[in-house]
């Protein structure tokens, strides 16, 4: 993984202390909130309904186990003994106090974190297929690239006064694993014809009050003029993106306003006239930068044999396990969804049993993912049984990647400022109501998403099944969704018709996987159903 240079320690240190002294003057009355928030949400700092919520960017989901260890040990120190898992692949403390955040920066920067750019008008963390390095299906590994442009665009002066954050995905498989689609700049990375390496380029996707699949706005662009590209599309939005309407200012609202094709037009004409100014990033300076991504020691020469004769060891293996593209390891997934818990949430006393697996089993490599899940890259096959009992001790082998109980769930209510209604209790009803493995097995690829509000940070517009908390005068009310997809096959959802209260919403989606049961091919997923039926079986089966 990369590594901190002079430069790089330099900078967050500095920045670390001159927050401390903005905190300080916040708490010597100073400044009020509403002087002080732009300084802290450049920090990741917010203020939500109970207490401060700082935000740890972690670059691509990538980290270590001393990181992790730091992470339990400021859970444990300066929060409730717990962490969430969010769905940019970062992590968030959530009963934090203000006057000891500046010693939380001090320790993140300890081991090469912080927080900057988690929050406010800036590029924010970009995220990265969770598998990269790893996965068998991967071109190269995408996160040299997205280093990169995270240098690239960390305090870049174009960048520093967005209309409205930013967020970048990339991968390098055709399997989509980081939602790209559902990003402001999604990039593939793939080969051409001839064998060269570039990015498919996809802008102006996002969720939210507005959401819209991404418009793919080239198809091949020469890998090494990624930079200059990004500038060209962000200094187009920073032009002529609107910041008259807090909700218009994205830059899918202008990719819409414009068209994809007038979009691109200027995009490529802004491209060509920056060509002379700009020499891109020098490939050296690349090779520097992938120099820390070589893939790590692996053995070789193991077997790939695997003794699957403990059931619930194969079924974690059947679910959480994928396969790796050097022979004899796998990669595994950590389970954050047990039923009956909060998504996300890890305690400090399973981090460090996660960091001490990641040390001893997986080369000293974690990585978190979008959909709230943890993974260890690299075991091999013959440690795994043992790294599943560890799991299995620590209460994190949940067998159910994928499947109905593996829900994405923002903190809504419980949590936030925003929300009108709570997620949290939903999910666990729902997880609750199909805990039953030979149901889940059954019912096989099923994405259930929450959010509590429009703002749509649990991805309801793109759940297989969807759920959005809304606010009827004055009572937690949930609309439900249907057919959307964050993946490859991206797709946004559509709201079914009127929204249910709590239990009626669970209810409602009993109706809706019955219907599937009774309308599915053999073994189509429920997604694919959807599409091949269409909406109307389903309206049909919720509403009567
Ligand atoms: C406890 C409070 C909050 C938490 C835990 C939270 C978490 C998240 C996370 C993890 C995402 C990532 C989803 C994504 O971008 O793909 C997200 C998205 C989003 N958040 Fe929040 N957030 C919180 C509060 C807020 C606040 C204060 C705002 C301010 C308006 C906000 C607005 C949004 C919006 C609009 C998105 C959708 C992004 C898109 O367009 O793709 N959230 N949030
Ligand atoms: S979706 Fe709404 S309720 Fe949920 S965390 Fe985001 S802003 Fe808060």
């Amino acid at each position: 993984m990369y590594r901190y240079d002079n430069y790089d320690q330099a900078i967050v240190d500095a920045r670390v202390e001159e927050f401390r002294d903005q905190v300080a003057r916040r708490i010597a009355g100073e400044m009020n909130d509403d002087q002080f928030k732009p300084l802290r949400l450049k920090n990741g700092l917010y203020l939500q309904l109970h207490a401060y919520m700082l935000r740890v960017a972690i670059p691509y989901g990538t980290f270590n186990a001393l990181q992790m260890r730091t992470l339990a040990r400021i859970a444990r120190e300066y929060d409730r003994g717990y962490g969430h898992f969010t769905t940019r692949q970062n992590l968030q403390y959530h009963w934090i106090k203000l006057d000891q955040t500046p010693d939380i920066l001090a320790e993140l920067a300890k081991v090469e974190m912080h927080a900057i750019q988690t929050s406010g008008e800036s590029i924010r963390n970009i995220s990265a297929d969770q598998f990269a390095g790893a996965a068998a299906d991967e071109i190269c590994d995408p996160r040299p690239w997205a280093e990169l442009l995270r240098q690239y665009t960390t305090f870049h002066p174009e960048f520093s006064y967005l209309p409205r954050k930013f967020k970048i995905g990339l991968i390098a498989s055709e399997q989509d694993r980081a939602a790209i689609k559902l990003h402001d700049v999604g990039l593939r990375i793939l080969r051409n014809d001839a064998g060269e390496m570039g990015f498919e380029v996809h802008v102006g996707g996002g969720m939210g009050r507005t959401p819209f699949v991404a418009s793919l706005i080239r198809p091949f662009l020469p890998a090494n003029r990624i930079c200059s590209y990004l500038e060209a599309i962000l200094r187009v939005w920073n032009r002529n993106g609107r910041r008259d309407n807090i909700h218009k200012q994205r830059i899918k609202i202008l990719v819409h306003d414009l068209g994809a094709e007038e979009f691109t037009r200027q995009v490529e004409e802004e491209w060509q006239a920056i060509q002379p100014q700009m020499d891109d990033i020098p490939m050296k300076e690349f090779e520097r930068i992938a120099a820390y991504f070589a893939p790590p020691a692996f053995e070789t020469g193991l077997s790939d044999d695997l003794d699957l004769s403990d059931p619930d060891f194969a079924r974690w293996v059947k679910h959480n396990v994928h396969a790796h593209k050097q022979p004899g390891y796998a990669i595994a997934t950590i389970s954050l969804k047990k039923v009956g818990e909060t998504p996300g949430d890890i305690s400090a006393d399973q981090m460090d049993v996660v960091a001490d697996l990641a040390e001893r089993y997986s080369l000293d490599d974690l990585r978190s993912t979008h959909a709230q899940n943890l993974v260890l890259p690299h075991i091999r096959k013959a440690d795994l049984h043992m790294v599943w009992q560890a799991l299995r001790d620590a209460d994190l082998a949940t067998a159910s990647l994928d499947l109905v109980t593996d829900i994405i769930a923002c903190p809504g209510l419980d949590y936030c400022t925003l929300a009108n209604a709570r997620s949290l209790p939903l999910a666990q009803k729902l997880a609750e109501r199909f805990a039953d493995y030979d149901v889940q097995r059954d019912l096989g690829e099923l994405k259930i998403k929450i959010s509590g509000c429009i703002n749509a940070c649990g991805h309801h517009h793109v759940g297989h099944i969807g759920i959005l908390g809304v606010d009827r005068k004055g009572t937690e009310n949930y609309q439900l969704l249907l057919g959307g997809s964050g993946a490859e096959d991206a797709a946004l959802a559509k709201i079914t018709g009127p929204g249910f209260d709590e239990d009626g919403v669970v209810n409602a989606i009993e109706r809706t996987i019955d219907k599937y049961r009774e309308v599915r091919a053999d073994g189509e997923r429920f997604l694919d159903t959807y599409r091949r039926v269409g909406f109307e079986p389903f309206k049909e089966a919720i509403y009567g």
